[in-house]
Parts: C-alpha cells; sequence; structure tokens
C-alpha cells in the first residue's frame, strides 16, 4: 500500500506528542514509516556526532553501515547541502554507499531540529527503482518538522 502522509502525520503526532527526546523521536518515527508503505526497504536515521560526521540512528531494516562522514554517500550529500536527495536510481549516484545490494533508490531528507540546527538525516531505501517523487519529499519533510523542529 501506499502512504497517506495525512494520516501518518496525526499517528506520528499522536505518538510522540509531549516526548522531547530525541532517540525516542527517532525510533517512533523510523518504525511507523517503516510499516506505512510496501516501497520502504531501509528507514532510518544518521544523527551529527561530530563536525562533519554521521553515525547512525534508529532504524528498521537490515544492518546500516555506522559512520558516514559529510563527504560520502547520499547521506552526506544531504547532511552537506541540507537539501533532500531524491536518487532514481543508486548506481548513478556518485559516491552511494550500499549498505544492501538490493536497494535501488532512495531519498534522504536533513532533520532540522530546535533552532534551525541539523541534527540528522533521515534515509529511506527502497528495492524499486525511481521509487520516490516530490510528494514523499514534502509529506516526510513535514513530518520530520513537526516532530524535531515544532
Ligand atoms: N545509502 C546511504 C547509506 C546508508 S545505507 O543505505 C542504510 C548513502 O549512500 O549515504
Amino acid at each position: 500500500m501506499r502512504v497517506d502522509y495525512a494520516e501518518l502525520a496525526k499517528v506520528v503526532g499522536a505518538l510522540t506528542e509531549g516526548e522531547d527526546d530525541v532517540v525516542s523521536l527517532m525510533a517512533t518515527v523510523a518504525c511507523e514509516v517503516h510499516h506505512a508503505d510496501d516501497r520502504f526497504d531501509w528507514t532510518g536515521f544518521y544523527r551529527v556526532v561530530g563536525p562533519e560526521l554521521l553515525k547512525i540512528g534508529p532504524y528498521q531494516g537490515g544492518h546500516g553501515c555506522l559512520v558516514i562522514p559529510f563527504s560520502r554517500g547520499v547521506c552526506g550529500a544531504a547532511a552537506r547541502t541540507g537539501e533532500v536527495q531524491l536518487v532514481p536510481d543508486v548506481e548513478a549516484f556518485p559516491g552511494h554507499i550500499a549498505c544492501a545490494a538490493s536497494t535501488r533508490s532512495e531519498i534522504v531528507l536533513p532533520v532540522w531540529g530546535k533552532g534551525g540546527v541539523l541534527i540528522g538525516v533521515f534515509d529511506i531505501d527502497s528495492d524499486q527503482p525511481d521509487a520516490f517523487d516530490s510528494e514523499d519529499a514534502r509529506g516526510m519533510g513535514a513530518i520530520l518538522a513537526a516532530v524535531f523542529a515544532g
């Protein structure tokens, strides 16, 4: 089934209401988003843990690589630029980091905390080619803003 972002936002909002622990919030978002759509084969966060450095956070799916510098991968590009990365074909993305050989497409969004500080990135991998679009970027971005920046 394809995710209904308005409904997903309501569910995530209800589950996270009043919570400010970032790890708890990330774990809840990763879980709810992952199970909301069959396109999502790996769903998770990478946290900013130092200058130009990401480390894995809560996720769903097979094991993910633990450390990603801002200089590498799709996650690094999202962190470096502050822009959503919509990747229809991971093989065509220079420096893509393949945590699973089955991944064909990917979306990575920057995660902004209170005060507009970059706290991490949110990564979804799909085994389907060209699985993501601007609606996913909009819907997911709205949920991340409500949970982490609100
Ligand atoms: N594909 C990501 C790495 C994270 S694994 O996919 C979970 C990247 O290129 O940054």
